[in-house]
């Protein structure tokens, strides 16, 4: 009997997963804390298990497959500043997985409040759970749980869900993984010519995502900020290093029908020590309709959201705007990244068959 047809990507894709090798060389992956642990190698290959896992999604037999993945894992939330898609795409992940999940959004509501240290709530957290996903204003905590993960009996893995203005790790991961696909027509990254807008000092999206773009080549960043809110020289320090040219302008006029993708982030004004972003016109950092006219036909929007006036609701309908796409895919790379901690990825293919 003939085999009907593939229908569509998605089918043909799930008939690959059905038969593919389970990877057997992947480095393991324990706490998650900086860009810096990531390499081509491993972006390429978080990007694939991010699809297959969206895939498997896609119909009810690979989400029950899916559930019993990590049914035996449970997870901690410990969100002490405000997130609304970090802490609800991680927890849709674990679930979706079948982790079970306790969390923590304010620290008023925990024993801190009575003056217990933070390395001690960490590792009470340590007491209960397999991964502690964390988000604190201060800079560097997620390294010092991990220091003391080392030194107790129990270690598990810590994942740095955003610290302070310094960098935001699994954002960066899911803002490679949309640019990928949205570039996948045009090669991928490779090649491109990749703009950030916006506050970029104090914005650690587009701090994280910068430092990754080492990983690819041929990138040219075009960095568009106000004076006082320009990148940071370490990340600037971090390019030349590596060799990727870079160029900032105060002046998107000037450079926008160069881009291949726009990253757009919003002005932080919550670290504000004088009011500094009321001094910002920010008309000039913006994308509304009267700029879409000047963008590439096929160029990338990106935001990681929440966002402000810098993005007009007007743009959401161009077919450039890849912002809400983008902001699901955070929950399948999440979904992805715990799999690749607890190295279940080879069961994963299992299920699937
Ligand atoms: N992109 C991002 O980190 O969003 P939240 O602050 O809502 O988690």
């Amino acid at each position: 009997m003939t085999k009907a047809p593939l229908i569509d990507e998605w089918e043909q894709r799930r008939e690959e997963i059905r038969f593919k090798t389970p990877p057997q060389n992947h480095h393991r992956l324990f706490h998650l804390l900086h860009p810096k642990q990531f390499d081509r190698t491993f972006l390429d290959q978080m990007c694939e298990l991010t699809t297959d896992i969206r895939t498997l999604a896609k119909t009810p037999e690979g989400q029950s497959h899916l559930q019993k993945l990590l049914a035996h894992k449970r997870a901690m939330l410990y969100f002490t500043q405000p997130s609304t898609r970090t802490f609800l795409s991680f927890n849709n992940a674990c679930h979706i997985l079948g982790i079970r999940t306790s969390e923590i959004r304010d620290s008023s509501t925990s024993s801190e409040v009575k003056g217990e240290s933070l390395e001690d709530s960490i590792r009470t957290f340590s007491s209960y759970v397999d991964v502690i996903i964390m988000r604190n204003l201060e800079k560097g905590l997620a390294e010092r749980a991990a220091t003391l993960m080392e030194a107790i009996p129990r270690p598990i893995p810590i994942i740095n869900a955003g610290s302070g203005k310094d960098q935001h790790p699994t954002q960066a991961l899911l803002d490679i993984y949309t640019l990928e696909r949205s570039l996948s027509h045009r090669g991928g990254i490779d090649g491109k010519v990749i703009g950030m807008m916006g506050d970029l000092s104090r914005g650690r999206t587009a701090r994280s995502l910068a430092y990754l773009m080492k990983n690819y080549r041929n990138v040219r960043i075009v960095f568009i900020a106000p004076m006082a809110f320009t990148m940071g020289r370490d990340i600037l320090d971090h390019l030349e290093e590596h060799g990727i040219p870079y160029t900032a302008t105060t002046d998107l006029t000037e450079v926008i029908a160069d881009l291949d993708a726009i990253y757009v982030t919003r002005i932080q004004a919550e670290h504000d020590i004088a009011g500094e972003s009321q001094k910002i016109d920010l008309s000039r950092f913006t994308i509304s309709s009267k700029e879409l006219g000047a963008l590439k036909e096929d160029a990338v929007i990106m935001h990681p959201l929440p966002r402000g006036p810098e993005l007009h609701p007007e743009v959401d309908i161009d077919p450039r705007a890849k912002y809400w796409r983008q902001e699901r895919n955070g929950m399948w790379m999440r979904a992805a990244l715990l799999t690749r901690i607890f190295n279940a990825e080879a069961e994963l293919y299992a299920l699937a068959r």
